[in-house]
């Protein structure tokens, strides 16, 4: 047992190193911004600390909340949060030069758990997206949560209720686990829930499973930059795929490497797996594999295009291999099973005619497009795919044989699926 001189010796320790665990209760004033209290409030609890949203509490997060470097912090949502309910006051911030670029802006640190409530009524993130789709609102668009330079972070039991926009983006952070998160951008109205991406990720190192999205936009989009990450054992609804990209955009120079995605349910989404990359662009996507993935009314379970652009701008870029594009090695869709949407229908972020999806001569029946420059795409394997479409016509795929050379596990022609060496 320590005597009194020990005991005061630890005492004294802790107070030079400030070493204790601190909690701090987000407080909360009806009608107003709960914002700045914890802006200052803050800096007391950058290190070795809990900051708890109460539940009980419906918080007012009416300007962004930009966090500190953290060290050792647990931010806990246990009530529920929401933005303004008005579009323009949220325009306005999001368009001041103050904007910190995210609602939720973390701007660095280790050791950082962002954690949500197991509760279903409580630990809601209330973005009031509903009146920005109803008016087809694209102005000044808030992100959600920037989880950025955050080496061991943690993001789990999350709930995001009609966000705006974009929900998570993990860019230049190392080491996270983002699990058991639930995002429901799912529109009430015929208006659309766009850019309602999922997890965007960049960075390195990082396991996302376990994670419910229902949204209008990527499930998960990877980066450039981003290498080894894993997503897993999720469901995703209604949005556009597991994409990798876009790449190479403006000429950039795109580096993806390590990339495993398995075990995911897409269910009336745009795309299952996805890849694309802008011609122009230059670097390499290596080492990307998607693996039992099951689909419910996908119009196009497999898709990659070396040749993504912009129909504002004027013609699709032939690709010819005269111009540079983002190389892809060792690309594997292995175990994918289901059915094809292949009724003529419009997608709701079409808002053009043809749609920004629109690929020419598919006939909605394929369950693989490979739209590949020549001579830049390499080890690219389809196999163990296994699909029906709809109406029960026969399943299609599109591929030009000169754009690849070796066995893709399917004949490679614009013409029925017929399964080759590789494909078994
Ligand atoms: C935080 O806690 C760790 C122990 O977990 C301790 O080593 C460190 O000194 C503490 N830091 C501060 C600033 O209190
Ligand atoms: C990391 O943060 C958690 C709280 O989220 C804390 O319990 C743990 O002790 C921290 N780890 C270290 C090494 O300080
Ligand atoms: C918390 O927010 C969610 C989503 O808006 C809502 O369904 C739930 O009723 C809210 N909880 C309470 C207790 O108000
Ligand atoms: C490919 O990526 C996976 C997943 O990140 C990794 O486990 C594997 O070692 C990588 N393989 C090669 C050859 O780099
Ligand atoms: C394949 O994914 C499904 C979810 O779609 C999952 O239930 C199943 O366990 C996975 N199979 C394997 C072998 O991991
Ligand atoms: C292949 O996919 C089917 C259907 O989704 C699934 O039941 C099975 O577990 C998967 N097998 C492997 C080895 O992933
Ligand atoms: C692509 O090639 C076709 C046929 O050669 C040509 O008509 C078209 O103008 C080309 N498109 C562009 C954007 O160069
Ligand atoms: C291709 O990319 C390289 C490296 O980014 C660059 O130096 C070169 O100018 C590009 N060529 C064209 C035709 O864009
Ligand atoms: C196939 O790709 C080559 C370029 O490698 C192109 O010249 C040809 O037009 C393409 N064929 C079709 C049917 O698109």
């Amino acid at each position: 047992m320590p005597n009194f001189a020990s005991k005061l010796s630890i005492l004294a320790a802790l107070l030079t190193t400030g070493g204790a665990w601190k909690t701090y209760i987000v407080p909360h004033i009806q009608g107003q911004d709960d914002t700045p209290a914890l802006l200052t409030a803050l800096p007391s609890y950058v290190t070795n600390a809990t900051i708890r949203f109460a539940e009980g509490t419906t918080y007012n997060i009416y300007t962004p909340i930009k966090f500190p470097s953290l060290t050792n912090v647990e931010i806990v949502i246990e009530g529920n949060l929401t933005y303004p309910s008005s579009i323009s006051t949220v325009q306005a911030v999001v368009g001041s030069s103050s904007f910190p670029g995210a609602w939720f802006a973390f701007t660095g640190g280790n050791n950082v758990t962002l954690r949500g409530s197991s509760n279903p009524k409580w630990g809601w993130v209330n973005g009031y997206g509903q009146a920005w789709w109803d008016a087809q609102q694209q102005t000044n668009r808030p992100h959600g949560f920037a989880f950025s330079k955050i080496a061991n972070g943690v993001i789990r039991d999350m709930k995001i209720w009609k966000p705006v926009a974009w929900n998570f983006a993990t860019s230049g952070s190392t080491n996270l686990h983002a699990y058991n998160n639930q995002i429901v951008a799912v529109s009430d109205t015929k208006a659309f829930p766009f850019n309602t991406d999922g997890f965007s990720a960049g960075g390195a190192n990082m396991l996302f499973e376990d994670n419910h999205i229902q949204n209008g936009d990527d499930c998960l989009t990877v980066g450039s930059g981003a290498k080894n990450i894993h997503f897993r054992n999720s469901h995703c609804e209604g949005g556009h795929g597991l994409s990798i990209g876009s790449l190479g955009k403006g000429g950039s120079v795109a580096d993806v490497q390590d990339i495993l995605i398995e075990n995911v349910v897409m269910k009336n989404s745009l795309y299952g797996a996805r890849f694309k990359s802008w011609t122009g662009g230059n670097g390499l996507a290596r080492n990307v594999t998607w693996k039992n993935i099951s689909f419910d009314s996908v119009p196009f379970p497999i898709y990659i295009t070396q040749n993504y652009w912009d129909q504002g701008v004027g013609p699709r870029p032939n690709n010819t291999g005269s111009t540079n594009n983002t190389h892809i090695q060792d690309f594997l869709f292995q175990n994918f099973s289901g059915i094809i949407q292949d009724v003529p229908y419009v997608e709701g972020s079409c808002v053009s005619d043809p749609c920004w999806y629109y690929v020419p001569g598919a006939t909605g029946k394929e369950v693989a497009i490979f739209d590949l420059y020549p001579g830049t795409a390499i080890n690219v394997v389809a196999k163990s795919i296994s699909a029906k479409t709809e109406t029960g016509g026969a399943v299609t795929v599109m591929c030009n044989s000169t754009t690849i050379t070796t066995d893709v596990g399917f004949k490679c022609w614009d013409g029925p699926f017929q399964v080759t060496k590789a494909g078994f």
